[in-house]
């Protein structure tokens, strides 16, 4: 007997995707692209890859988890023994350690960033704020040591299991966080400068929808935002049970996803522009590190709403992080009969050790700027390997999977158990066989040729 386990309530299941789901890929991810993709064209681009590549892959995805309830090795397995699709689900699991391999460098950042915001530590003009943010993360051994707590906090979530670790934490924390966002929102559509920011973020440029690397970008930005193509959601949906209707769970998860991310964009635009001389596309991976600092200290009793924001940002990167962690602990228990308590050891302290590279990484920018990729940063070249290719390529091969190895018909079986609501059946079943591999391959190819070109 493994240890396995399921939701404990109907809504159980919506509280612990929509806490993977939701996170730094919200409020951090999401601006940060934005800024780098030009403003609107970006959104649209991403709206766009969310409802038609997506949602139909998320869909497909926790209906294989929930028919085979197994790990994503297992689950390829189970569907098609004797083959070699198994090799898709090693993908995944691999990709669940390179990811959290850089995620957990950033919620190390949101972390420290609860004590600055308290105590002001990070400073007042735009100006020191920046100096600040360089320099905290140049620092090694902090970083390092920040990593270290969220892997360790990570680990001891899961140590707890799926059922009680997860699900209460994204109960407690989504309410308050979403409540925090709509305050800061509000306040950020009123200062001076605004309308510049609202117009950048809400008027597309037509050309740069066409520009091939913002929508590759977009596309990997999907992905990441919702957990797909690595089998989180998979592993998720194996801790379903029948009696929960997967279209109407999942169509929640995109909606409620879907807004944070645009929520914090009409937080970071209007009160970025705000600052003179402000660039978007200049501040990378920092950019929600300047600006909202900034906006705090525009605020009364800013420094507590500041600590109060990074406390719920770090919880939202909590529950992501154990979503990801999950997966290859899923398959350490399910495919190799380990106890949980091993899987979640071995595979926090392995995490841990291929973050170090990407928590030194700023410091060591004089090593890496030596590397062939110049002008990328150690973390922008982590989201263009993990994000942009690698779960659009785990997106692919469940499309592919699931409309022609396990069929639609077979899909469908386990979409409608119980009357399960879904409407547009025939719809998803033309965009999981046609639509969505072929989307996925146009972008990704041309994508390549881009580059090399
Ligand atoms: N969706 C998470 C976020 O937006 O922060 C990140 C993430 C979690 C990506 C789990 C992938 C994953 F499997």
């Amino acid at each position: 007997m493994t240890d396995r386990g399921t939701w404990g309530s109907r809504f159980g299941f919506v509280l612990a995707a929509a806490g993977s789901a939701v996170g730094l890929g919200n409020i951090w991810g999401f601006p940060t692209q934005v800024g780098q993709g030009g403003g609107a064209a970006f959104v649209l681009l991403y709206l766009a890859c969310i409802v038609f590549i997506c949602f139909p892959i998320l869909i497909a995805e926790l209906a294989l988890g929930r028919r085979t309830q197994t790990d994503p090795v297992g689950a390829f397995r189970a569907v098609q023994p004797n083959s070699r699709w198994w090799m898709a689900g090693a993908i995944f699991v691999a990709a669940g350690v390179g990811i959290l391999s850089f995620y957990a460098v950033i919620a190390g950042w949101t972390l420290a960033y609860i004590w600055f915001a308290a105590t002001g530590a990070a400073g007042s003009s735009a100006e020191e704020i920046g100096a600040f943010f360089t320099e905290f993360t140049s620092s090694g051994p902090v970083n390092l040591f920040l990593t270290f707590v969220i892997m360790a906090v990570t680990g001891g979530v899961l140590l707890g299991g799926v059922r009680s670790g997860i699900e209460r934490m994204t109960k407690l924390m989504m309410p308050m966080l979403i409540g925090l966002l709509l305050i800061l929102a509000a306040r950020a559509v009123t200062l001076p400068g605004a309308a510049e920011g609202l117009a950048y973020y809400l008027r597309p440029d037509f050309s740069r929808v066409f520009d091939i690397g913002t929508v590759n970008a977009a596309l990997g930005q999907a992905f990441f935002s919702l957990s797909l193509g690595m089998g989180t959601m998979l592993v998720y949906g194996s801790y379903l049970t029948r009696r929960e209707g997967i279209a109407k769970a999942a169509l929640m998860v995109v909606g409620l996803d879907t807004a944070i991310a645009l929520l914090a964009g009409f937080i970071i635009f209007p009160s970025g522009f705000s600052i003179p001389g402000f660039d978007p596309s200049a501040s990378g991976p920092g950019l929600i590190f300047v600006v909202l600092p900034r906006l705090f200290a525009t605020l009364p009793g800013g420094s507590l709403f500041g600590a109060a924001f990074f406390i719920l940002l770090t919880m939202a990167a909590l529950t992501s992080a154990v979503s990801l962690l999950e997966v290859p602990v899923a398959h350490c228990i399910d495919a190799h009969g380990w106890p949980r308590r091993k899987a979640v050891i071995v595979m926090t302290l392995g995490t841990f050790c291929l973050a170090a590279p990407s928590a030194l990484a700023n410091g060591a920018s004089r090593f890496f700027s030596a590397l062939p990729v110049v002008g990328m940063d150690f973390q922008t070249l982590m989201i263009t390997m993990w994000n942009n290719f690698a779960l659009p390529i785990g997106g692919f091969l469940t499309a592919v999977f699931v409309g022609y190895v396990w069929r639609i018909d077979k899909a469908l079986e386990e979409l409608l158990a119980e009357q399960a609501w879904f409407p547009g059946r025939q719809l998803w079943g033309v965009l999981i066989r046609y639509a969505c591999p072929f989307a996925i391959v146009v972008i990704l190819v041309y994508t390549v040729l881009s580059m090399i070109g």
